[in-house]
């Protein structure tokens, strides 16, 4: 009996969430301090395969119909990787990204799922399928999630690089010349990027030429931010937050309690803070220097943060 495991990190947009949905850049990077891992054993033969999610209390046969993203992960790698018959595998998928938190919880379990399922298949690596590969296959899921989802999240966390990301166009690594922190803080609020892009949907539609207005701003300040961070510029970064967290509340896609937690980070002296994700609940992302992370981390603990990640982007 053997066993194979994938693993896969969570992420972080760093700039140009929503925008990016309406073809502006966003620029995203990978945290691989939280990740998903799927393992995939062989299980007694005629037992079939079934995926489980403890963590969530999941456990779905591979032929539950297609509304189910673990299901559909391992049979659309399974399809891929040219098995014919149902093999008889226990699929086990954990992971510590906060859920519906902004992080790519969902597109990480995929991309693990994809990757463990070829792991398995016993296909030596030089003939394993290119990331690009897993990249369409997690984002055939992400569909589930949203019916309009962008790509960046499946991207980075596939690629697992620093990625500028415009929609339809193939995904641009960039460069980290100067390192940088970021704390991470979990409102606990979960939040359905669904309804929150559908809700910006629906406002573009009444409104359009605000909101392509806004979109252009955020973009702006995503290609702003991306040379910022390639020429190491960091100090440039907490006032485009900022700038980007203003024109995320014109969106209506902010929330009362990611504005406390935001104003708690800059009081501690983070040098700017915004939402990471679709907005609402979820997480919100703030770029510390060095000497001030422990005072911000225990600001947002004593706030109220469900969970805080601190993280150094960049090498
Ligand atoms: O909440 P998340 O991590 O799924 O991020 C969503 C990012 C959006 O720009 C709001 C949607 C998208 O598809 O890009």
């Amino acid at each position: 009996m053997t066993t194979s495991t994938a693993s896969a990190p969570g992420k972080a947009i760093l700039f140009g969430e929503h925008a990016v949905v309406y073809g502006r850049a966003a620029i995203a990077v990978p945290v691989a301090k939280v990740k998903a891992t799927a393992a995939v054993t062989d299980a007694p033969a005629g037992s079939g395969c079934t995926i489980a999610a403890p963590d969530v209390g999941a456990r779905v046969h591979l032929s539950t119909p297609n509304e189910d993203p673990l299901a559909l992960a391992v049979r659309l790698a399974i399809e891929k990787a040219g098995i014919e018959e149902e093999p008889d595998w226990q699929i086990t998928v954990r992971s510590d990204i906060p859920i519906a938190g902004g992080m790519g919880s969902g597109a990480a379990v995929s991309a693990a799922l994809v990757k463990a399922v070829f792991a398995h298949r016993k296909v030596p690596a030089h003939r394993r399928p290119k990331a690009e590969t897993v990249n369409r296959i997690v984002y055939a899921v992400e569909k589930l999630h949203h019916a309009n989802p962008s790509g960046i999240d499946n991207t980075v966390v596939v690629y697992q690089q620093p990625v500028r990301f415009v929609r339809g166009q193939p995904p641009q690594r960039f460069d980290i010349a100067r390192p940088f922190h970021l704390v991470i803080a979990d409102t606990g609020i979960a939040s359905s990027t669904a309804a929150v892009v559908s809700d910006v949907r629906r406002a573009w539609e009444q409104d359009t030429d605000q909101y392509e207005a806004i979109f252009d701003g955020i973009g702006e300040i995503a290609e702003t931010a991306r040379r910022a961070i390639e020429s190491g510029d960091v100090d440039a970064l907490g006032p485009l937050m900022k700038e980007n967290q203003r024109l995320l509340r014109k969106l209506n896609v902010s929330s009362g309690e990611l504005e406390r937690l935001i104003a708690i980070a800059k009081e501690a002296g983070a040098a700017g803070a915004k939402l990471s994700g679709a907005g609402r609940g979820g997480n919100l992302i703030a770029v510390v220097e060095p000497k001030k992370l422990e005072t911000v981390q225990e600001a947002l603990l004593a706030g109220g943060a469900a969970g805080i990640v601190v993280t150094q982007i960049g090498a």
